[in-house]
């Protein structure tokens, strides 16, 4: 059995203090140490991304907007495969060991993100040292002795894992990744299995982006069913959910929230942000190697955001909240991709080098509107 969110809350609220007394605490605070974690206490977590470099730094403004805002933690980059085992035979703990201490100390829903994903993957897990493709069995190996590992490493310290990072594609297909052409569509589920072996109370999320699009939609409803036939033991589905002012189609976006959740599978809305940035392509997901090249046409606000863009942001903000919280019976969290704008992978992505405000703090740290309009929205209320 995995826990759901509420059942976290409780068991969390059981181990330090009885649930009620932990409720009068919340419900007591005063309104300047009321976080967006408290207006939404009823509804889902709130959670971010955090950066390995800053938590190590511990700098105290960014320290403090995680302490007070959120109440859920995935670290941006440090649980990936490059970070935690960049060589053969070695694995680097410190960076996990630090979040997951953080995370018990703040008592936050904590997150692994990633165990099985074709981007930053070192090339030595899908190459033998001289340059040819590792064959089946030692690629399945390697990922199931990963797993194994890994999960078994945090048992019980994280609550949830993505265990597989998009692996579909653009079009009706699985994404031809390493791991597909080596291991065919059965590696998703040995993943699932092996994670689910280490730690059979862990919740088990399958993440990808554009999930709205019917699709790609398509193609992991029709994957879920089979799994399920078959037992494999996943729980939930990461909607990243790098939204823009123009996309996606919110509609589209609340029908994948309704369609997966008809299928059993919890919500994970898993890196909110929002580029408010030109988009001059045809079409963008958040396929990390997309790159298109900068000029000063797509960086028009390098000194502040305009106002009437700031509306439009908002507006925006808050209609994505409002479907939030009308599911929010399916939805265990919604996640931002970071915390203050200034560190936001959207500065460098699709186009490197712009400067963009995607998220609900300035690069100071301190509250945008966007903040306050969706804070607006929180049921819980300080006294
Ligand atoms: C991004 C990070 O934010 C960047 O710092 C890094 O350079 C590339 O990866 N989908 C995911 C995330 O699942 O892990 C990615 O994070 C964004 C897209």
């Amino acid at each position: 059995m995995t826990l759901t969110r509420r059942q976290f809350l409780i068991h969390a609220a059981a181990a330090t203090t009885s649930f009620a007394s932990l409720k009068a605490i919340a419900w007591g605070k005063a309104a300047s140490e009321f976080g967006l974690k408290d207006q939404f206490k009823d509804d889902f977590y709130i959670g971010t991304a955090l950066s390995g470099r800053k938590i190590r730094e511990a700098e105290p403004r960014y320290m403090s907007r995680i302490g007070r805002e959120f109440n859920a933690l995935t670290m941006e980059n440090s649980m990936k495969w490059e970070a935690v085992r960049p060589q053969e035979g070695v694995w680097r703990w410190e960076n996990v060991d630090r979040f997951v201490a953080l995370g018990e100390k703040l008592n936050a829903y904590r997150v692994g993100h990633v165990l099985v994903w074709h981007a930053q993957t070192p090339e030595w897990v899908f190459s033998k040292p001289n340059g040819d493709l590792r064959s089946r069995k030692d690629l399945a190996g390697l990922m199931e002795a990963h797993i194994q590992t890994y999960v078994d490493r945090y048992k019980g310290r994280i609550h949830a894992w993505d265990v597989v990072n998009e692996a579909i594609d653009g079009g009706k297909a699985w994404r031809k990744s390493h791991w597909y052409n080596i291991l065919g569509e059965g590696y998703i589920d040995r993943a699932f299995n092996c994670a689910h072996d280490a730690d059979p109370k862990a919740h088990l999320i399958y993440n990808d982006y554009n999930m709205d699009q019917p699709h790609k939609r398509e193609q992991l409803l029709s994957y879920i069913r089979r799994a399920k036939k078959r037992g494999v033991p996943i729980h939930g589905v990461g909607l990243q959910s790098h939204v823009g002012l123009s996309f996606p189609n919110i509609d589209q976006f609340e029908q994948s929230i309704e369609a997966f959740a008809a299928e059993g599978m919890r919500i994970h809305i898993t890196e909110l942000d929002m580029d408010v940035l030109p988009v001059a392509w045809e079409h963008v997901g958040a396929e990390i190697s997309t790159r298109f090249e900068y000029s000063k046409e797509l960086n028009p606000y390098p000194n502040g955001l305009p106002m009437d863009v700031e509306q439009l942001m908002v507006e925006r903000y808050v209609q994505f909240f409002k479907l939030f919280l009308k599911h929010r019976d399916k939805i265990d969290r919604v996640t931002f991709w970071g915390v203050g704008d200034g560190e936001s992978w959207k500065n460098d992505f699709p186009v490197i080098g712009r400067t963009n405000y995607p998220l609900l703090f300035d690069r100071d740290y301190k509250k945008k509107k966007c903040y306050h309009a969706i804070a607006a929205l929180g049921h819980t209320k300080p006294q």
